[in-house]
């Protein structure tokens, strides 16, 4: 008895699953008896399942070859499944795309009658009228707005039941883990989505999940409703997919499918053993993003030819980069572009000269085709430029034959550039002081000497305001072609009102020529610039220093040796031997001169304008014992206060400079 029950069960077993479908399957990799496809539906070489091939109003479907029944043969409820597959929807335009696809009960593989578009290849249009027996149910992922089946937007699932009014419908989205809140999904990214299905028979609800690949199934369902599967769909039902493009296209992917019918749920798919998309859009380059890619390299090689040319421009820019204050406006015409001191020194090339200031350059201007003398300053502060703010302003304003003129100058960072008459013979020193050199005649020596003391007289008495040079010295008399004596550097000239008081200020100057009263007085005046002129007179003419050496303090200067000289009758034995042949009053003249002008007390030296009387024979000498220019030559010399406040230079530097008075050495410039 118990046997024949058993061969009873297993004969109808065998009866019940019939022809139909296995409870269970799956594919991470289709072949093509795996699936029958119909409409532009194929399965691809690499294992895909294509529904779509971007041809416009089409759809294919691929459907599980057997029939699956979803109903208790012997009491017609409905039978419980679940399902799970991977699908990637490619647009061929993100913003243009086909309408979706949708995964299918369906009573045959080809449903008759059934239209492309917003139909997804599932229903005829006579389904959507209301009484509609298709006997189809679908999950769809709906890409498109079709206001006539009241859709809520381009990218959302819903359940279809015998017609495209979805029973429910829930826009596309999903809970990141990571942060626990809903994050939109696109449909249409091209990416991999995951879709999961779960029927249960007893309660006849169907839930919907859908997430990225690769993120794990979620625990709550996306899209769910109650349908009683044995009053809808056919005995012999199919199961598979549709998908389809209307006007826009896209192309619909299933890349792994697994179902199982009965309780319980279908086999995970292993995404690693899926196959790859096709490289995306290794296909034809869609117009626009051909047209987009070239203007992006069109854009690119513009952006580089564009910097290029920035970078060059730039680059000269900074090369002749100027600076400009308010200040120098009014001394604008004077200005000359650093572009054409480039172009007119060849690069600062011939160097003609340098000094404790930085070097001298030899140019010719373009235009005119004068010869210049070019002086780069370099200058680190503020202060520093300060220091050639007064050369400028007054030497562009000042005009004597025996003065050097400035033409012109420019300001760039940290650098000042003057431009001068070039001077052919260079600067007296050279000639007075350098071995090989041959001498000066004692005629060029008394035409410079005059020229030199008519300079300074107009810088003293000549011009709107006095003039202080404060640096008087052979090393800053410059000879021309014709050996005329020019007195240059005004880099520490001192302005002031006629008949005021010039203000104290640093003790600027050189070692030599530094008239005694300025330690006491911190003035520089137009006597202190006689003291100096009387250095340079009997300098000239004995062709030698004021100090020959100024380390030691106890070697006579050069008024002691003279002065000795004189007492000893002998005031000629004190001229540069050099000299051959000399007008003997005239060098006389010169030397007492020189003695007066450095006479100790600023009150007994003469005038400008006396000593250039003199020089002309226009008024005499005044009568005076050595005796009257000091009983101790150590006044000569530098007594012990001053050098508190001398830094030693060597006689030779452009410069020595002393402040007495740091904090008002600013407000004192000028
Ligand atoms: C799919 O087809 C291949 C080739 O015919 C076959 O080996 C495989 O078993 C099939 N897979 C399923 C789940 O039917
Ligand atoms: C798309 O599929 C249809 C039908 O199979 C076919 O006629 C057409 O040539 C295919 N188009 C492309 C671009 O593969
Ligand atoms: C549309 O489908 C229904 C079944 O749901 C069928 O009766 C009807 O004939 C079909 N219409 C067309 C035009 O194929
Ligand atoms: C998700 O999409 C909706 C509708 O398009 C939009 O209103 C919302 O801002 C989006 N949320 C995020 C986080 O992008
Ligand atoms: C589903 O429909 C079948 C046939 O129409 C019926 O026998 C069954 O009771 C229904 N099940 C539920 C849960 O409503």
């Amino acid at each position: 008895m118990q046997a024949i029950l058993a061969v009873l069960v297993v004969v109808l077993l065998v009866l019940a699953r019939g022809g139909a479908a296995a409870d269970e399957f799956m594919f991470t990799k289709f072949a093509r008896e795996n699936v029958t496809t119909t409409g532009t539906a194929v399965v691809t070489s690499s294992g895909l399942l294509q529904l779509t091939n971007e041809t416009n109003e089409r759809f294919g479907h691929g459907f599980y070859p057997l029939p699956v029944r979803f109903k208790n043969t012997s009491t017609g409820a409905p039978l419980s499944f679940s399902t799970t597959f991977v699908v990637a929807i490619v647009p061929r335009y993100t913003d243009a795309h086909g309408h979706g696809m949708a995964f299918a009960l369906a009573p045959s593989v080809a449903i008759p009658g059934a239209v492309a578009g917003k139909n997804l290849g599932l229903f005829n249009t006579s389904d959507n009228e209301g009484q509609a027996r298709s006997e189809i149910v679908a999950v769809e992922l709906d890409t498109a707005l079709d206001e006539e089946f009241e859709d809520i937007d381009d990218n959302h699932v819903g359940v279809d039941v015998n017609s495209l009014r979805s029973v429910n419908s829930t826009t596309a989205r999903f809970v990141d883990v990571r942060t626990y809140k809903f994050a939109n999904l696109s449909l249409v990214s091209g990416n991999l989505l995951q879709v999961w299905i779960q029927y249960d028979g007893a309660s006849t609800r169907l839930e919907v999940m859908v997430s990225p690949a690769g993120v794990p199934r979620p625990a709550g369902a996306l899209v769910s409703c109650t349908v009683n599967l044995s009053s809808v769909v056919a005995d012999d039902t199919y199961v598979g997919f549709s998908g389809a493009n209307g006007a826009a296209v896209s192309s619909h992917y299933v890349l792994g499918w697994s179902f199982r019918l009965g309780g319980g749920r279908a086999p995970d798919l292993d995404l690693s053993k899926l196959p790859p998309l096709p490289s995306s859009k290794s296909k034809k380059t869609p117009l626009p993003m051909l047209l987009l890619a070239t203007a992006l390299l069109l854009a690119v090689v513009v952006l580089i030819l564009v910097s290029a040319a920035v970078t060059v421009f730039v680059v000269r820019r900074r090369r002749f980069a100027e600076e400009e204050e308010d200040w120098e406006i009014e001394y604008g015409p004077h200005r000359i572009s650093y572009k054409d001191l480039h172009a007119a020194t060849r690069g600062f090339r011939d160097v003609v000269g340098a000094g404790g200031f930085g070097r001298v350059y030899h140019g010719v201007l373009p235009r005119s085709g004068a010869e210049v003398a070019v002086k780069k300053i370099s200058h680190d502060s503020r202060q520093g430029l300060r220091e050639f703010v007064s050369e400028i302003a007054s030497m562009s304003r000042l005009r004597h034959r025996n003065l050097v003129q400035l033409l012109g100058y420019c300001r760039r960072q940290g650098e000042l550039v003057l431009v001068y008459d070039y001077m052919v013979n260079g600067s007296l020193d050279k000639h007075l002081f350098t071995a090989g050199q041959p001498a000066l005649s004692w005629e060029q020596r008394a035409k410079i000497v005059r020229g030199v003391a008519a300079g300074l007289l107009y810088l003293h008495e000549g011009w709107e305001q006095v003039v202080v040079h404060r640096d008087i010295k052979a090393g800053n008399v410059l000879l021309d072609a014709e050996m005329n004596g020019k007195l240059s550097d005004f880099g520490l000239a001192l302005l002031y009102d006629h008949g005021s008081n010039p203000q104290t200020t640093r003790i600027v100057g050189t070692i030599g020529y530094l008239a005694p009263e300025m330690s006491k007085t911190g003035r520089a005046t137009t006597n202190t610039d006689v003291f100096a002129f009387g250095a340079f007179l009997l300098e000239v003419a004995c062709g030698r220093r004021p100090t020959e050496n100024s380390d030691n303090a106890d070697s006579p200067g050069l008024v002691d040796l003279v002065l000795e000289c004189w007492k000893g009758g002998r005031i000629k034995d004190a001229m540069d031997p050099r000299i051959d042949k000399f007008d003997e009053d005239d060098l006389e003249l010169v030397l007492k001169l020189g003695l007066l002008c450095s006479h100790p007390d600023p009150r007994r030296r003469p005038s400008m304008r006396q000593v250039v009387q003199m020089l002309e024979g226009a008024a005499p000498v005044p009568e005076t014992m050595p005796e009257d220019l000091g009983s101790s030559g150590r006044i000569f010399g530098y007594n012990e206060s001053f050098d508190e406040f001398v830094t030693m230079f060597p006689t030779t530097s452009e410069i020595t400079t002393v402040t007495t008075q740091p904090s008002s050495s600013n407000s004192d410039e000028q």
